[in-house]
């Protein structure tokens, strides 16, 4: 999660970054005002830098350091009192020799990227009366290893009163609270994404004085303890605490009820257990509360209603029972956000209860509240998002239900009920649909231009593609699989530009293959339609393209034989997603997690009428782990290059007409785990002593002429050269041609991946979701559609 999140952040961080660069300051040539001590120090602090996008090119043409970008100087003293160095793309070693500077009172060195921090060694450089007040070294990435050995040196900023050092390694700091409680007039100390793990603070935690803070964001760390009764009598004017992420356990301690005059609390994602106190309802000022994913149980306390100043209420993911009714909810008018997602409450509220509040997001996912469609949600008009998933739904208000879904602004996620109704009049206004696994049927609905993802699987539409759909300009994941659609899907395509992943399967789509393909298509997935005629080439030249499914199709026809350009499957591009992220498919019947990821890649053209010789251009392709062509009518040999497809799981070539020898390079596969080559021509021996033979006979028969173990014993008469021993090097030669290819293709692919996933996982997008929520800050989908963009420039 850790990763992910500072992942995220690191993509919204970009989108600051767009907007803040190109800052430019109006200077004054003729004066120099600078101080010499100051302008020394600051080129000190330079001269480490590596700033080799020169985002402070005016440190070096400018005479006077007050005119450098960033630095700001008093207006009476001329000292330095600023320095501003926020989105910069500083790199190399930052140097804090800059604290030296004796007027010093804002530094922020914040969202660069830095590799290393050299603190100051002693610090009586650094003068006892320093006027430091702000201080952020926040890195631009966070999982990026930036250490920092200790705090010792911050003793001498007795001024300082906010501290943001999020996201710098600091697990060999041992005492980080007696380091920061040093500080006496501290305001606001945030040190998330820390790898801090010591929580448990000898001798004792009253020891410590942390009176003055008022912010404290502690998320993301581990410490693996629970929390100290003492922890909330360290802070007591606390008004925001954040301690989510962090592996806490045990309750949470009744002392915390003293922090009066908190308006954000933090606490989801610990293993908090027991259960809530019902003196949660005494901290009246509370805004913001998230108690989401940990093990709290009992009920949940029903002074929770006295909490009227309530924004946003997380209580989803936790093991809460009982009931919760109308009257919970009777005084919180301010509610804007509210998430009960996954739990067994019993939900009582009225047929006909009006709340007093507007939400903007609603989460009721996987609860019990069917089968009728709650009724007091239809008066909720404002919703940006619902997500009303796996929650048993089938009974709706017909025209009630319309216009709920239609003023949907954001994401609108029904999944996994039984809701059977015809939607084909609609426009669905939001940038997120989900409405698979449902029984939705007739023809399909409008759908906002602005869409991004729409995910319609596994209900009964029927029909064909609206043609108002050819607007959905942004469109980047689409899956239609399993429905009873109907016609050419042609014109369409080549106007879904950004599209990214496509998943048509299981309906009844005609005429052939479009030639336009958008060209950032990662997945295409055209399996079990009508599609006929011949395979474009065109669909060989995307080239971030890593999972291609036709089978089960009409098509016929060779293979194109041009060069194919599926450099996604040429070169494994590592960076493009971590590697233990799945992509949500769904099998007939049970969910089950299909992985589709950047490292498992497929071509998949079974059960066609393909004939002809195979391109060999595929087998250049040295990335792909499935490669499925049986049930064709493909001729020729297999060449030796296949022995340089080192990946290859799984080879189906059965069931074609396929001739010759066995190459004997294919024992260079040695993570093969699946093997056809039954019903061809093949002949010859099957090549001894290799992994080959590990494959049952089912592998290879009915192939006349073929022999060797698993099949029968091959005559020697009749063969007398081709039981020769297994020889290591006979294929070396094509195995590097393959390897070279692969090095030889651009690494042009950039952080595509990553900005292309987000849309694809989840998981992702709630992190991305919750962080914004972290940040106070409100950036929705059109931000995602810059960051799109600007990524696409960036990567050229
Ligand atoms: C620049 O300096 C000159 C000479 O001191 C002064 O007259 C002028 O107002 C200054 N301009 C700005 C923009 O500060
Ligand atoms: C500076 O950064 C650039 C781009 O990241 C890199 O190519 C170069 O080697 C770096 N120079 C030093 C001295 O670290
Ligand atoms: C402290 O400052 C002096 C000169 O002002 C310098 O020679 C010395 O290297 C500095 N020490 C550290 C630890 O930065
Ligand atoms: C903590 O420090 C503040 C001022 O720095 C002081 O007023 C307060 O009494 C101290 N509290 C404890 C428990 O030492
Ligand atoms: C968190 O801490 C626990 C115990 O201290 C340790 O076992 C675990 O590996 C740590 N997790 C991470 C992600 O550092
Ligand atoms: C915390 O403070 C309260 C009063 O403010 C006091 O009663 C309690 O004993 C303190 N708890 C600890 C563990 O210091
Ligand atoms: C808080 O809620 C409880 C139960 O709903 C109620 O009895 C009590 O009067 C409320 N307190 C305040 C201060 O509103
Ligand atoms: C959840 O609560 C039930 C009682 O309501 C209890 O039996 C069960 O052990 C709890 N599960 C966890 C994981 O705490
Ligand atoms: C709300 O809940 C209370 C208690 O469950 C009930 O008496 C009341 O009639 C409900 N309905 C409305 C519309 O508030
Ligand atoms: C859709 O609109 C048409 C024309 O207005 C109407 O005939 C049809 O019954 C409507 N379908 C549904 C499901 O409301
Ligand atoms: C296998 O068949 C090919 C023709 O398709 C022939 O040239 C070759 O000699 C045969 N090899 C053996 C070992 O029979
Ligand atoms: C096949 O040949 C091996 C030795 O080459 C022999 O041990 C085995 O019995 C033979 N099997 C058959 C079915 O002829």
């Amino acid at each position: 999660m850790t990763i992910l999140t500072t992942q995220i952040s690191f993509l919204l961080l970009l989108l600051l970054y767009v907007t803040t660069f190109h800052k430019i300051t109006c200077t004054n040539h003729t004066v120099v005002r600078c101080n010499e001590k100051d302008r020394e120090t600051l080129l000190t602090f330079k001269q480490d830098i590596n700033d080799s996008l020169g985002g402070i090119s005016t440190w070096s043409t400018e005479k006077d350091c007050c005119a450098w970008e960033g630095v700001y100087c008093d207006s009476i003293t001329n000292k330095v009192t600023k320095l501003d160095m926020q989105f910069k793309k500083l790199e190399g070693e930052m140097n804090l020799c800059i604290l030296e500077l004796e007027f010093l009172s804002y530094l922020d060195l914040s969202y660069n990227d830095f590799d290393v921090i050299r603190v100051p060694i002693t610090q009586h450089n650094i003068t006892r009366s320093s006027k430091l007040v702000y201080l952020d070294l926040a890195p631009l990435i966070f999982d990026k290893t930036l250490h920092m050995d200790n705090l010792h040196w911050l003793s001498s900023l007795s001024s300082l009163k906010y501290l943001i050092l999020s996201g710098i390694d600091l697990r060999k700091e041992t005492n980080w609270l007696q380091a920061v409680s040093t500080l006496p007039s501290l305001l606001e100390l945030q040190l998330s994404y820390c790898k801090l793990n010591n929580f448990m603070i000898k001798p004792s935690i009253e020891y410590f004085n942390l009176s003055s803070l008022v912010t404290l964001y502690l998320s993301g760390n581990n410490f693996t303890s629970n929390l100290p009764n003492g922890f909330f009598n360290l802070t007591k004017d606390i008004t925001s605490l954040d301690l989510a992420q962090n592996n806490i356990y045990g309750e949470i301690p009744s002392s915390m009820l003293n922090l009066q005059n908190l308006r954000h609390l933090d606490l989801s994602e610990n293993q908090l257990q027991g259960s809530v106190s019902h003196g949660i309802g005494q901290l009246a000022n509370i805004q913001h509360l998230d108690l989401s994913i940990n093990m709290l149980g009992g009920f949940i306390p029903v002074t929770l209603g006295n909490l009227s100043s309530l924004h946003s209420l997380s209580t989803g993911s936790n093991n809460f029972s009982g009931e919760i009714s109308n009257l919970t909810f009777s005084k919180l008018s301010s509610l804007d956000e509210l998430y009960l997602s996954n739990s067994n409450i019993v939900f009582r509220f009225d047929l006909d209860w009006v709340p007093p509040f507007r939400l903007h997001a609603l989460s009721l996912a996987n609860t019990n509240q069917g089968p009728n469609f709650s009724a007091w949600i239809y008066t909720q008009t404002s919703l940006q998002d619902l997500y009303l998933s796996s929650s048993g739904i089938s009974l709706v208000d017909r025209n009630k239900f319309s216009s709920l879904i239609e003023s949907v602004s954001n994401e609108l996620n029904l999944s996994n009920n039984s809701i059977a109704e015809d939607i084909s009049n609609l426009t669905l206004n939001c940038f997120f649909l989900r409405l698979d696994h449902n029984n939705f049927k007739g023809g399909l609905p409008n759908i906002s231009s602005m869409a991004l993802i729409v995910d319609l699987s596994y209900n009964s539409f029927s029909g064909s593609i609206p043609h108002s759909w050819k607007n959905l300009l942004e469109l980047t994941y689409i899956i239609l699989w399993s429905n009873k659609l109907s016609g050419e899907v042609l014109g369409h395509l080549s106007d879904w530009k950004q599209l990214q992943f496509m998943n048509l399967e299981e309906n009844e789509f005609s005429g052939t293959i479009p030639i336009n393909m958008p060209q950032y298509l990662e997945v295409v997935i055209l399996r079990a339609n009508q599609f006929e005629g011949t395979i474009p080439s065109q669909l060989f030249n995307l080239s971030y393209l890593f999972h291609l499914d036709l089978a089960h199709n009409k098509l016929s026809g060779s293979m194109p034989n041009c060069i194919y350009n599926l450099s996604q499957m040429v070169t494994l591009y590592v960076d493009a997603l971590p590697s233990d992220t799945t992509i949500e498919l769904f099998q007939k019947g049970q969910d089950y997690m299909y992985e589709v990821r950047p490292d498992r890649r497929t071509i998949d053209l079974s059960v066609n009428s393909l004939s002809g010789k195979v391109s060999m251009e595929l087998f250049r392709l040295v990335q792909v782990q499935t490669l499925n062509l049986s049930h064709n009518h493909f001729t020729g040999t297999i060449p030796k290059m296949i022995g340089g497809m080192k990946n290859m799981e799984s080879l189906d070539l059965s069931n074609n007409k396929f001739c010759g020898e066995i190459p004997q390079s294919m024992s260079h596969l040695n993570f093969l785990g699946y093997l056809n080559l039954s019903c061809n021509n093949f002949n010859g021996t099957i090549p001894m002593g290799t992994q080959l033979q590990s494959f049952n006979a089912s592998s290879y028969i009915a192939n006349p002429e073929l022999c060797g173990t698993p099949l029968k014993n091959c005559t020697t008469e009749e063969n007398p050269i081709t039981a020769k021993p297994y020889t290591e090097n006979e294929d070396d030669d094509s195995a590097k041609e393959s390897l070279y290819l692969g090095m030889g293709i651009g690494f042009a692919v950039g952080f595509w991946g990553i900005f292309g996933s987000l849309f694809l996982i989840t998981k992702w997008r709630h992190a991305y979701y919750r962080f914004i929520d972290r940040v106070g800050d409100k950036l929705y989908v059109t931000s995602i559609v810059k960051l799109n963009n600007f990524d696409r420039l960036w990567s050229g």
